[in-house]
């Protein structure tokens, strides 16, 4: 008995036909972020479980509800949900902060799968893939202007238009202490008000009562008191000069005096880009400062700033270019026994010359081989029979145009190259 099989809920196969898209999107953030002097880092996916909950924060939705945890033999382990804890984690275990001098931090990015137990909707998945960089060693409103200033070079260059960047600043540990004393006394008359999670907030954390998706909740936190209005005058003037500097660089932005940001690490400036085109899953973005984290996990008082994007989500709303179906250069058409046998031969010289060549492993009738051309995307059909292997001409065809050449073989490389436009 056989039997077949679906990918699991909330994950998705990346089929070649969408991959040119992918390819195009990680290759323009690889040349934009090493442009600002980012270097790759890789982490395993595996961490271990207290990680994410000393980091993103034991009350928060990610560790609460939707972390894939794993019990190996005595440990427990969990696949990341997102990937700045790690970083950190790898930072300190690494030393890396012994090459970070002051005014010059240590800048990362990162490329790969998340994983968190959400509600599959549109724009979320269980297993979705983030681009993301971090700067660690920086505290100067400058890190996190130039960083933001970076990613929206990346967002202009992938042809991103509706999107919006909102800022905020969630203030240092002094003044959320003065803000959550605040909110507090906001909440406390209208706890009964307010759903069971609310209330666990209110006890546990009750910054985190901001991340309440219920309808009646969301109108009565309207009228809460904002973080922003309990900065310190150090978090103030160093929001006030991030702006300053955004304003600079002519990057538009909204402050949204209510954004606090999922995850309990976040020290001053917290961000997203929202995108109209995606519903309701609109960020497309989201990063910020945390301050304190490098020292939670164990480093130096290093003070962090970064960002992360879906990338599923920004594909749904990057545009299309004509160069994001991966083509084929080159479909070998062999023409009975003798042309199928030289095409074998042939398509490993032009292989070699660097060109990419699609043919049958087994001789086709033409039509057949036609057809195939047009599923490849092929941009050219070289016909190989006796007659043309005999007077090294072969007939070279432009399937987008229908234009037909007769072409040595020696000519067939140099031919393509110029049609693509690069020199090879
Ligand atoms: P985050 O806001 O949790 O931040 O996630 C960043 C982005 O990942 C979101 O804006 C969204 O585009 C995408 N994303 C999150 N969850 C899902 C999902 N279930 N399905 C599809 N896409 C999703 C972080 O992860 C922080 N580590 C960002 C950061 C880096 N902060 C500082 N450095």
């Amino acid at each position: 008995m056989s039997a077949r099989y679906q990918a699991v809920r909330g994950t998705r196969d990346i089929l070649p036909e969408e991959i040119g898209r992918w390819h195009r999107l990680e290759a323009a953030a690889r040349s934009t972020f090493e442009r600002y002097g980012f270097r790759e880092i890789r982490t395993p996916i595996l961490e271990t479980t207290e990680l994410f909950a000393r980091s993103v924060g034991g009350s928060t939705d990610i560790v609460r509800k939707e972390m894939f945890t794993l019990q190996a033999g005595d440990e427990s382990v969990t696949m990341r949900p997102e990937n700045t804890a790690s970083v950190v984690r790898a930072f300190v275990e690494h030393n890396l902060h012994r090459t970070v001098g002051a005014g010059f931090p240590e800048r990362l990015y990162y490329v790969g799968p998340m994983f968190r137990y959400e509600r599959p909707q549109k724009g979320r998945q269980r297993q979705f893939h983030q681009i993301g960089a971090e700067v660690l060693g920086a505290p100067e409103p400058l890190c996190d202007a130039e960083t933001i200033e970076m990613l929206w070079a990346l967002l202009e260059g992938v042809g991103i238009r509706a999107k919006e960047l909102r800022l905020n600043s969630v203030g240092d540990a002094a003044c959320r202490g003065v803000f959550r004393d605040r909110l507090k006394a906001f909440l406390e008359p209208r706890l009964a008000d307010l759903c069971e999670d609310c209330n666990r907030r209110y006890a546990e954390n009750p910054l985190r009562v901001f991340d309440c998706k219920v309808e009646k909740d969301r109108a009565i936190l309207e009228s809460a008191p904002t973080v922003l209005d309990a900065l310190c005058e150090g978090c103030a003037t160093h929001f006030s000069e991030v702006r300053r500097r955004l304003d600079g660089y002519g990057i538009p932005y909204v402050v949204d005096a209510r954004m606090v940001r999922g995850l309990d690490y976040y020290e001053r400036t917290v961000f997203e880009v929202v995108s109209s085109g995606l519903g309701a899953q609109n960020a497309l973005l989201g990063g910020g400062r945390y301050d304190g984290l490098v020292e939670e996990l164990g480093g130096p008082r290093l003070p962090g700033f970064g960002f992360a994007l879906g990338m599923e989500r920004l594909l749904l709303v990057m545009p299309e270019e004509p160069g994001d179906r991966v083509a084929t250069d080159v479909l070998l058409v062999g023409l009975g026994a003798p042309g199928f046998e030289a095409s074998v031969s042939m398509a490993r010289r032009l292989r070699a010359a660097g060109l990419s060549v699609t043919m049958p492993l087994a001789e086709r009738p033409l039509g057949a081989q036609l057809k195939r051309a047009d599923k490849l995307g092929a941009r050219f059909a070289v016909f190989v029979g006796k007659d043309e292997i005999e007077k090294d001409r072969y007939g070279f065809k432009d399937l987008a145009t229908g234009e037909q050449l007769e072409l040595p073989e020696g000519a067939i490389a140099e031919r393509v190259a110029a049609a693509k436009g690069t020199q090879r």
